[in-house]
């Protein structure tokens, strides 16, 4: 590699190693704090498969398995890669279009995730929708959080062992509450954020 190339590889795995990772976690504490019957059920998990350690290791995230669906849930709703283009190699026909060789097309995950027709009710978070009998029914293509196809996001399983792991100790140790007035509205720049997320971490008491 040139030093020029590998500067652009450095900076890629900064930023694509980072934000989306961070802004996930963001979305994850604010749809858990507003949600308390999600959050009773979390650090119920959380405490069996902990039995009082404050930190998971890789091997307990197994067993970690509504904590997986809500991190699921949470990239359904506000997938960090909101919108994203891809470029036409060939003349070709899309949704009954024809399109010229190097045209732009953009697509949103976004928009995807909140579809009627793929998911019911789609603007409740619903951990329970991932449960296996009903993950099943949602149609291959519908749930692209990390993309798809040749340039599909090559940090899926790093990035979601990162999160769950940061998830699951956060559960073991805090509750997090909604700071009283603080407005959470996405912020649809390069990877989709909360913007500032003040939040009020109340120690739990250590069974
Ligand atoms: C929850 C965390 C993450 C999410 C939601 C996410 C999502 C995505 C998405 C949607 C893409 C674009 C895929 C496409 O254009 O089809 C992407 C690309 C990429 N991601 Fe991630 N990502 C995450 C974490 C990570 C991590 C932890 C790393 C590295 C350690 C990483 C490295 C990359 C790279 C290098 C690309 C560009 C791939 C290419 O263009 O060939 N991502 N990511």
């Amino acid at each position: 590699m040139s030093d020029r190339e590998l500067c652009d590889q450095v900076m890629t795995l900064l930023v694509a190693g980072t934000e989306p990772t961070g802004h996930a976690l963001a979305w994850a504490v604010h749809l858990v704090a507003t949600h308390p019957e999600v959050e009773a059920r979390l650090h119920a998990e959380t405490d069996r498969v902990l039995s009082g350690r404050r930190s998971p290791e890789v091997t307990d995230l197994a067993r970690l398995e509504y904590t997986g669906r809500v991190f699921t849930e949470v990239l359904r709703l506000y997938p960090p890669g909101w919108m994203f283009t891809r470029t036409t190699t060939s003349e070709t026909e899309l949704a009954g279009r024809s399109l010229p060789r190097g045209a732009d097309v953009l697509y949103s995950p976004y928009a995807l995730h909140r579809d009627p027709r793929l998911f019911p009710e789609p603007g409740t978070f619903d951990p329970d929708r991932w449960s296996p009998d009903r993950a099943r029914l949602v149609p291959r293509g519908a749930f692209i959080p990390f993309g798809a196809g040749n340039r599909k996001c090559i940090g899926e399983h790093f990035g979601t062992v990162e999160a769950l792991l940061a998830l699951s100790t956060l559960c073991a140790r805090w509750r997090l509450r909604p700071v009283p007035g603080a407005e959470v509205r996405p912020r649809p720049e390069t990877t989709l954020g909360t913007g500032p997320l003040p939040m009020l971490a109340l120690p739990r008491a250590r069974g």
